[in-house]
């Protein structure tokens, strides 16, 4: 990670007393200028941090907003984004849910069943409204492994080709159907293996919107770009990438081609750092015991993949691995087995990089009952304390 950075993250945690996320917003904001383009419509999949800076940041550099609940859209609203730069993806709509979208006045929606068509259509006719619909397809690939998206296994995300096929689209006059919707792949780092699944998608979708009888003119390829978590790992190359959507937007023929992007839009800009509680040798093996832990970082525990760790401090000590746990009593509760110095200390503190997507919102903080990890910004160069660590006193009743 860049030294100066460090530096003054390392400068600003002596103020703080409990672990803290901190997000990059200078650096996000060139990123997501650098991902700007003519041929491909890009959508932030909220989820991936719903923070009100982090969503401004990527408001003023053009992107649009996927939500997958009411939630996710109030958040986005109070930002001040219009409602025809905000989509709705997501297995599971309520009527209710439904109702505050139409209600709020967003017209894009991903419908990921034939309830969801029936229900949508029929609030669209009560709010007198038209929105715009993209179906949600499953496919299955021969070479395809599985995947937290679900791969090649039975998701409830979208439909496959068959179930959509028996649809009989006129029976729905209040929505437009104008594409499809297809995602199955997360956190994918070759480009070569992405873009042939990207590629194998067209054929199967092009010719399910003619059997539908619909014209094809989105194609939603959803997220799935990943960001390297292991120093053996590279980055994606995103010319390479787009440079493949360009062609698969010829191919498909369609108007407009989107992605929603999550991860690689904003997981490389945050950190999160935690103070040492206890380091100690189980069984000859060294082990450290932090303040905070899968509380606050869940995704190690759902994945067996570690955020990448450094010592905050300088140290010329020759490195081991340390088996790294946090507070919860439990052993799921560990963040990995990684190299730091050998004079790692009680009061020492580290930080975790790649942190800025699928990290507060994700985690499971009220367990055992600790404090909730404050969320801080760096922007024009200032730190900045958007939510301030609280106690348990905070969420307990
Ligand atoms: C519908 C949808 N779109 C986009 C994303 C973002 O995915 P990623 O973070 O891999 O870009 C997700 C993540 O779960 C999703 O469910």
């Amino acid at each position: 990670m860049d030294v100066t950075l460090k530096q003054q993250i390392a400068l600003f945690a002596k103020t703080q007393e409990n672990p803290f996320f901190v997000y990059d917003l200078d650096k996000l904001s060139k990123h997501i200028a650098s991902l700007h383009n003519q041929d491909i419509k890009l959508w932030y999949a909220v989820k991936a941090n719903p923070l009100s800076k982090v969503i401004s940041t990527l408001d003023k550099q053009g992107m649009n907003f996927d939500v997958a609940s009411s939630g996710e859209l109030d958040q986005v609203l109070a930002q001040g984004i219009d409602c025809e730069r905000i989509l709705n993806t997501g297995p599971a709509k309520s009527p209710k849910q439904v109702r505050h979208f139409l209600q709020r006045g967003v017209n894009t929606f991903v419908v990921e069943s034939i309830s969801q068509l029936a229900l949508i259509d029929k609030l669209s006719a009560e709010f007198e409204r038209h929105p715009s619909i993209l179906l949600r397809v499953q496919l299955r690939f021969e070479e395809g492994d599985n995947n937290p998206l679900g791969g090649n296994a039975l998701t409830p995300f979208g439909l496959g080709c068959d179930e959509w096929r028996r649809v009989d689209l006129s029976q729905y006059s209040n929505l437009s159907v104008i594409g499809l919707h297809i995602f199955q792949w997360g956190n994918m780092l070759d480009a070569d293996k992405l873009i042939s699944l990207w590629q194998a998608m067209v054929t199967p979708l092009t010719t399910l919107a003619e059997e539908m009888g619909f014209e094809l003119q989105v194609l939603d390829l959803g997220g799935g770009l990943g960001i390297p978590y292991d120093q053996s790992q590279s980055r994606i190359n995103w010319s390479i990438l787009k440079a493949a959507l360009v062609k698969i937007k010829q191919q498909s023929k369609v108007n407009e081609l989107w992605l929603e992007l999550g991860r690689f839009a904003v997981g490389e800009y945050g950190y999160y750092i935690c103070d040492v509680i206890d380091v100690k040798h189980n069984y000859q093996q060294p082990l450290v015991v932090m303040q905070g832990g899968i509380n606050h970082l869940l995704r190690p525990a759902i994945t067996e993949q570690a955020f990448p760790v450094q010592l905050l401090r300088d140290s010329s000590a020759k490195h081991s691995k340390f088996h790294i746990h946090g507070p919860l009593c439990t052993s799921l509760d560990k963040l990995g087995h990684l190299a730091l110095p050998d004079d790692l200390s009680e009061g020492d503190t580290l930080i975790f990089s790649q942190c800025g997507a699928y990290g507060f919102t994700e985690a499971m903080p009220y367990f055992l009952c600790h404090e909730l990890p404050a969320e801080v910004v760096i922007e024009d160069s200032k730190f900045k304390i958007i939510r301030p660590s609280l106690p348990a006193a905070s969420y307990l009743y």
